[in-house]
């Protein structure tokens, strides 16, 4: 029988791969959206009736109830990366995770797939990786056997990281850095992780429930800057920025007005950078190198096969 997989959050980054491939390995899709618009053309990525749009603005149990039943997986991707005035980390991350984990449970569904963060073992400030960790406790609370994915940083043609830092670059004599650049990171292509949550969706038994999805090397942010910089052959200088006046920068970029204003340079209403963003970026924890897609037999991409092809619209010439 062919199984239904439920994805909230889905219409986002990580969704539409997500999407594509389980779609391909014929499951029937529900992606549960608030914005229902926003994710129609992802039925594009199935045969006609195989991907649905279902949502509401208003998240409660009743909602999630109506929608959950008759799924068999549920695969939870609602996330944020700023607060603003009605998003909050905590209802975001704890709230709604515990919610769709509750319901989840209560309808018997076999398998709930929850993403989570990098790093998110409590031992930085920033709430957003408090809130993350507060997330997985309450999904695991709810609903025990629940695995947690903690992504790293995601890389694709439509990520959050090289196409910023990549389009500042191309403007600005300098690229900032926080903590000296200092912090670890192992990007993990976009692809490998949709083909990881297929992995874990075809697993007979799941005996481990916390996965760290890393791609093949680590970097620090200072290297990842400068790679940016040398495949869109700018000329830009790497500059440390000392703490407060980072943290100066950051809460003036926290004003609405000053993001609409930098719209044009950031691609889209969200803070350039946010003091909670640069408690994440001060912790200077050397990143344990994760091995879980090599066990799922998916071989990592690296960065220099993929990114210099989306970057190239920002390239000198
Ligand atoms: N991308 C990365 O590098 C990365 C790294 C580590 C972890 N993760 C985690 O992986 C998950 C997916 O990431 P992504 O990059 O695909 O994020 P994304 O592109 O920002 O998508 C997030 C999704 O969450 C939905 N959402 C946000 N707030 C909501 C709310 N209050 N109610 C209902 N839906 C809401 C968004 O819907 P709208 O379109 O309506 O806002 C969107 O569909 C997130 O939990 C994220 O924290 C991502």
């Amino acid at each position: 029988m062919i199984k239904q997989v439920i994805i909230f959050g889905g219409s986002g980054f990580l969704g539409k791969y997500i999407v594509k491939h389980l779609a391909d390995l014929g499951y029937a899709i529900k992606i549960f959206n608030r914005n229902q618009q926003k994710a129609q053309k992802l039925k594009l990525c199935g045969h006609p009736g195989q991907i649905v749009v279902v949502g509401d603005y208003i998240l409660d149990e009743l909602v999630i109830s109506k929608h959950i039943k008759g799924c068999d997986i549920v695969i939870n991707l609602i996330g944020i990366l700023n607060e603003s005035k009605t998003q909050k980390f905590y209802t975001v991350h704890v709230d709604i995770a515990e919610k769709i984990a509750r319901v989840a449970k209560a309808n018997n569904i076999s398998l709930m797939i929850h993403f989570s963060a990098m790093e998110a073992e409590g031992n930085c400030s920033s709430k957003y990786t408090q809130s993350k960790l507060l997330g997985e406790e309450a999904v695991t609370s709810a609903f025990p056997e629940a695995i947690i994915i903690r992504p790293n940083l995601v890389f694709g043609e439509e990520d959050n990281f090289f196409n910023k830092f990549a389009k500042l670059a191309s403007i600005l004599p300098f690229l900032p850095l926080i903590n000296n650049g200092k912090m670890k990171l192992q990007p993990v292509y976009v692809d490998d992780l949709a083909k990881f949550v297929c992995y874990v969706i075809k697993l007979k038994i799941h005996d481990q429930k916390l996965y760290h999805i890393g791609g093949p090397k680590v970097y620090s942010i200072k290297n990842l800057l400068k790679f940016i910089i040398t495949i869109t052959n700018r000329k830009c200088l790497l500059i440390n920025i000392p703490l407060p006046i980072a943290k100066f920068i950051a809460f003036i970029c926290e004003f609405k007005v000053i993001s609409a204003l930098l719209k044009p340079i950031t691609g889209n209403i969200e803070p350039l950078i946010t003091r909670d963003q640069i408690k994440f970026l001060c912790n200077s924890n050397s990143l344990e190198q994760s091995h879980d897609l090599e066990k799922a037999k998916i071989r990592a991409t690296p960065i220099e096969s993929i990114v210099p092809k989306y970057l190239k619209i920002y390239k000198k010439v």
